[in-house]
């Protein structure tokens, strides 16, 4: 029986699943990597540590299986990132990631010198810190002599497709995030190019996520013991994500509780809203999506419960925090490294609120999860002021693993919540991907549709709800009042 690969490209790690042409998974390996914080607000990765794990990783997952079965791989990468690659295709600098917020100066530059207006007719979007063009301008204006060697633009995924196949390349779903790409017509805009103070030659070849760019190199092949093995583009994570939850039909939702949190709506036709508040982008099965993303969601639980409380166990920081649902005075906001979706403030923080004498650590972990979930449904909001209608969601990542939050998230948001039988969103989308692209499905759609199956519904509670509703219209308030504040730190 043919297998693939599917290969999440995250901000903790990677991670490799291997699954048979039925969808089952058979094996699955994670490989972590560092992420560094070298000043306030900023965080980058090595791209040859990526490398390293992802080859780590192949070798790993393949190990006790029968290598010349295996038929494709595919991705679903951190979105956003800027690796930049010199004439001898060696790494400029570190990547500069989706969650950094060093790019202030460059995003006010060309939201308001530039113009929203050029920016949304030219590419559909408006510029966001974490968004790449605003890097590349960082870089021209602070390291002119990294800016001058550059002689390749790339994704962090495409970087891996780069290493493992040869070709330069990205997805659209992926290149919608650049702030380069005319998103309506799915190709480079001359405009934006020009703004960047690039050429068009140093960004990639543009496929649909599920087109296969070529094979893996003879000289990596032969070492992992692998056959010929087709390299299929793959998609931006969350682009993935929702391939891998099935949520990939006109209207659907997915929420992903990973490092960021996002809410992701699939479109069957190019939309905008507004206020460009949402991200306008290309979907991995060949439409459109729209998206709210904050920068800060199951991290925040991670760094709350790893580095403040000194424990790594999740579970018991959790139990008992459901006595206080409905009822924790305790305020939190999720903002650590800064917010994207609605805000777009590369100066907010973090911060708890309406601690007393009597405040227990298990309200503060729920302020934690329920912070992380009011901030998820300002970006719902959005989406609803926009006119898009989201009656349910698919929810993914690491959080969606917790009860107590996908019945936090059921109740803030006053939706149902579906939790599919496969947990690993963008690996197992990017493995979707890698069967569309070598023909076993004839379409992404498809493949979700005989693939994809729910494991459980977490239904909100109408007096829960009714709780959580009070207490979303207070926390809303928390973020105009200390927005003055936070550009003083
Ligand atoms: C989406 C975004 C994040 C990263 C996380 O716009 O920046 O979800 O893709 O990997």
């Amino acid at each position: 029986m043919k297998s693939y690969i599917g290969i999440d490209l995250g901000t903790s790690g990677v991670k490799l699943i291997l699954v048979d042409e039925n969808g089952k998974i058979l094996n699955s390996v994670t490989k972590s990597y560092p992420i560094s914080y070298p000043h306030d607000g900023w965080s980058e990765q090595n791209p040859e540590d990526w490398y390293k794990a992802t080859l780590e990783g192949l070798s790993e997952l393949t190990k006790d299986t029968s290598k010349l079965e295996i038929e494709a791989l595919s991705f679903g990468g951190q979105m956003h990132g800027l690796v930049l690659l010199d004439k001898n295709d060696n790494v400029i600098r570190p990547a500069i990631l989706w969650n950094d917020g060093r790019t202030g100066a460059e995003t006010d530059y060309l939201n308001n010198i530039i113009g929203k207006d050029a920016l949304s007719s030219n590419t559909a979007n408006i510029a966001f810190a974490g968004f790449t063009l605003p890097k590349i301008l960082w870089v021209k204006n602070n390291e002119i002599d990294n800016f001058n060697k550059i002689e390749k633009i790339m994704l962090p995924k495409d970087y891996l497709a780069y290493m493992l196949s040869g070709v330069f390349a990205t997805d659209l779903s992926d290149a919608s995030g650049m702030l380069l790409l005319d998103v309506k017509n799915r190709k480079w805009s001359e405009e934006m190019i020009k703004i960047a103070g690039i050429t068009r030659d140093m960004l990639p070849s543009l496929y649909e996520s599920y087109e296969k760019i070529g094979t893996l190199k003879p000289e990596i092949a032969s070492k992992l013991g692998f056959g010929q093995l087709s390299i299929i583009i793959g998609a931006g994570d969350n682009a993935a994500a929702s391939v891998g939850t099935g949520a990939v039909n006109h209207g659907d939702c997915n929420i992903s509780l990973g490092t960021s949190g996002t809410v992701f709506v699939s479109q069957d036709s190019f939309f905008v809203d507004e206020s460009n508040a949402l991200h306008s982008f290309c979907h991995s099965n060949g439409k459109y999506h729209l998206m709210g993303c904050i920068l800060s969601a199951a991290s925040c639980n991670k760094w709350w419960v790893e580095d403040i409380l000194g424990t790594s166990d999740f579970r018991y920081e959790e139990d008992e925090c459901e006595q206080y649902m409905g009822e924790n005075n305790v305020m939190f906001l999720p903002y650590l490294m800064g917010e994207r979706s609605p805000h777009n403030d590369v100066n907010a923080r973090g911060a708890f609120i309406g601690m007393r004498p009597d405040t227990t650590r298990k309200q503060m972990t729920l302020a934690v999860l329920e912070g992380v979930s009011f901030a998820l449904r300002d970006c719902v909001e959005i989406a609803k002021s926009g006119g898009v209608v989201i009656e349910k969601t698919k929810l993914c990542g690491g959080g969606a693993k917790s009860a107590l939050w996908r019945k936090i998230m059921a109740n803030v948001l006053g939706i149902p919540v579906i939790r599919p039988e496969t947990e690993e969103g963008p690996a197992y989308g990017g493995a979707i991907l890698a069967m569309v692209g070598t023909g076993r499905f004839e379409s992404v759609n498809k493949a979700c549709g005989s693939l994809i199956k729910d494991r459980d519904v977490t239904y909100p509670d109408k007096d829960l709800t009714h709780k959580y509703e009070k207490k979303y219209q207070l926390w809303k308030k928390l973020y105009p009042a200390l927005k003055d504040i936070y550009k003083q730190f």
